[in-house]
C-alpha cells in the first residue's frame, strides 16, 4: 500500500519503530491511526468506527472515554504533578493506593511496592525472591519456574520468565537460572482418554520430579498468570492449581500470581486467583489497575517476604532498588479513583452478570467449521483455529491464518489479537453489555466465514 507523503502513516513508517509487529510488512502496510475512543469503541483517523475486542492490550476495563479519570489526573496534575518514594519520600494517592490494594487483596498483603508495568513488577518480584532467600540464607534457593506459553513481560528477567518462542529467539533469552514447566492446556496436551483430574494430577507429578532433579533447595519461586493470557488464552482445568501449590509448598516455594491481565474483575471476580482457586504467596498487577489511562503496575508482597527485605537492607544501609517513576502520583490518583469506579459502579458484579452470555456467545463459535476449541472464563475468551477439527491439526503457521482473521475482522469493525497457534483473543472493555457483545460476535462471525472463504480459495486445508 502507498501512504500519501507526509500523511501519518507515512510519517508513522518513516519514524516509528513498533512492537510486537512484522517490521518488513510495517514499512508497507503502515499503521492503523487511532484518533479518538467512547466506550468499546475506537475510531481511526478516517472515522472508521472499530469495537475494540481487546480492550487495547487487555487494560481499558472502563472503555475509552472516563471523564472521572480525566479528572482524577488533572487535579493531581495541577496539586502535585510528580514527586517520588526514594529516601523517605511520598504522597498521599501513593499511601491510599498500597492501602487499598491491601484490602482488596485475596491473600494476606504486609506491602505494596510500586513500579511502571507488568514487566517491571515481575522483574521486580524476582529480585525480591532472591533477595529475600540471601536475607534468611538460603543463597541456593534461587531457581524460578515458569510455564511454557505463560507470558510475564519482556525485559531480561521477565522475558525470560515467558515462555513463548517469539520472546526468546534472537534475544539470547531465557536467562539461567530460569525454567519452564509445562503449560496447562487440557486440549492440546492431554492424552488420548485422559480426563482432566487425571491430567491435572500428571502435571503435579511432572513439577514434583522436575523439582526433585533440580533439587528442593535451588527452587525458589513458581511464577504463573491464573489464566495464560497473551499464550493463547488458557484457562487450566478445575483442580490444578490446588494440585501444583500442594507441590510447590512441599518444597517451601513461593508462588507468584501474574494478575496483569486478570487482576480487576477480569475473571468475574476482583482476582483471577479467586477465580481458579489459588492463594499465591506474592501478586504482581497492572493494566485494568488504572484501566490503563496511566502506566502503573505493583508488587504485593506478603510479611515473611517484607520482613526479610526490610532486615537485609538495615545491615546492607539502603533498599537499592526503585524506579523513578515508581508510584507516580498522578498515575496512583489515576488508579485509585479506577479502584473506587469499579466499586461505586459494580463493575466487577456487572462482568459476573454479562459473562454467561459472552461465554455462550464465545462458546457458539465452537460449531465453526474452523473452530477447534472456544475457551474462557468472565470476559475473556478465544477461539482456536484448526485445519482439521477431528485431528485438531494446526495450520501452518506460515500461512498466518489468526493473522488474516484477524484483518477480516479489523475490515469487519472489530479489533482482536491474533495469538500463537492460530488463537484469536477476545478481551473487550468490562463495561460492555449484552447487546455490544452480541455486536462483536456478529462482527467476528463475519470475519471467520470470510477466512473460511478465503481458506477454500487458496487451498489452505490439508488433504485429510
Ligand atoms: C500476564 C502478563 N504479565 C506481564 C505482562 C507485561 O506487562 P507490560 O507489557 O506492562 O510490561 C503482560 C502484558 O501483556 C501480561 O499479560
Amino acid at each position: 500500500m502507498t501512504h500519501l507523503p507526509n500523511s501519518l502513516q507515512a510519517r508513522d513508517i518513516a519514524h516509528v519503530l513498533h512492537p510486537y509487529t512484522n517490521l518488513v510488512k510495517h514499512e508497507k502496510a503502515g499503521p492503523l491511526v487511532i484518533e479518538r475512543g467512547k466506550g468499546i469503541y475506537v475510531y481511526d483517523d478516517s472515522g472508521k468506527e472499530y469495537i475494540e475486542g481487546m480492550a487495547g492490550l487487555w487494560c481499558a476495563g472502563l472503555g475509552f472515554d472516563e471523564p472521572a479519570l480525566v479528572d482524577a489526573a488533572v487535579e493531581q496534575m495541577r496539586k502535585l504533578p510528580f514527586y517520588h518514594t526514594f529516601g523517605h519520600k511520598s504522597a498521599g494517592p501513593v499511601i491510599d493506593l498500597a492501602e487499598k490494594l491491601k484490602s482488596l487483596s485475596p491473600v494476606p498483603v504486609s506491602k505494596v511496592f510500586f513500579v511502571n508495568s507488568g514487566s517491571e513488577a515481575n522483574d521486580t518480584q524476582m529480585k525480591f525472591i532472591w533477595y529475600y532467600n540471601n536475607a534468611i540464607g538460603r543463597p541456593k534457593k534461587k531457581t524460578i519456574l515458569s510455564r511454557q506459553r505463560g507470558y510475564h513481560g519482556v525485559t531480561i528477567a521477565s522475558g525470560s520468565l515467558t515462555g513463548l518462542p517469539a520472546n526468546h529467539r534472537a534475544f539470547d533469552l531465557p536467562i539461567a537460572g530460569v525454567k519452564h514447566v509445562d503449560c496447562p492446556h487440557y486440549y492440546r496436551n492431554a492424552e488420548p482418554g485422559e480426563s482432566e483430574a487425571e491430567y491435572t494430577a500428571r502435571l503435579a507429578r511432572n513439577l514434583d520430579e522436575f523439582i526433585q532433579r533440580e533439587g528442593p533447595d535451588t527452587v525458589a519461586a513458581f511464577f504463573a498468570e491464573p489464566v495464560l493470557g497473551a499464550g493463547g488464552v488458557i484457562v487450566p482445568p478445575a483442580g490444578y492449581y490446588p494440585a501444583m501449590q500442594a507441590v510447590l509448598r512441599k518444597y517451601d516455594i513461593l508462588s507468584v500470581s501474574d494478575e496483569v491481565i486478570c487482576g480487576f474483575g477480569r475473571t468475574g471476580n476482583v482476582w483471577g486467583s479467586q477465580t481458579l482457586d489459588y492463594q499465591p504467596d506474592l501478586i504482581s498487577c497492572a493494566k485494568q489497575l488504572s484501566s490503563a489511562y496511566l502506566p502503573i503496575a505493583a508488587c504485593l508482597i506478603s510479611e515473611p517476604v517484607y520482613e526479610a527485605i526490610r532486615d537485609q537492607s538495615g545491615t546492607i544501609g539502603t533498599f537499592g532498588h526503585g524506579f523513578t517513576y515508581g508510584g507516580h502520583p498522578v498515575s496512583a490518583a489515576v488508579a485509585l479513583r479506577t479502584l473506587q469506579i469499579y466499586e461505586e459502579r459494580n463493575i466487577y458484579a456487572h462482568v459476573a452478570a454479562v459473562a454467561p452470555h459472552f461465554q455462550a456467545r464465545l462458546r457458539r463459535l465452537a460449531d465453526h467449521p474452523l473452530v477447534g476449541e472456544a475457551r474462557g472464563v468472565g470476559l475473556i475468551g478465544a477461539v482456536e483455529l484448526v485445519a482439521n477439527k477431528t485431528t485438531r491439526q494446526n495450520f501452518d503457521p506460515a500461512k498466518a491464518v489468526g493473522a488474516t482473521c484477524a484483518a477480516f475482522a479489523q475490515e469487519e469493525g472489530l479489533i482482536q489479537r491474533s495469538l500463537a497457534g492460530d488463537a484469536l483473543a477476545f478481551c473487550p472493555p468490562m463495561i460492555i453489555t449484552e447487546s455490544e457483545i452480541d455486536e462483536m460476535f456478529d462482527r467476528f462471525e463475519r470475519a471467520l466465514a470470510r477466512t473460511e472463504a478465503w481458506i477454500s480459495a487458496e487451498g489452505l486445508r490439508p488433504a485429510a
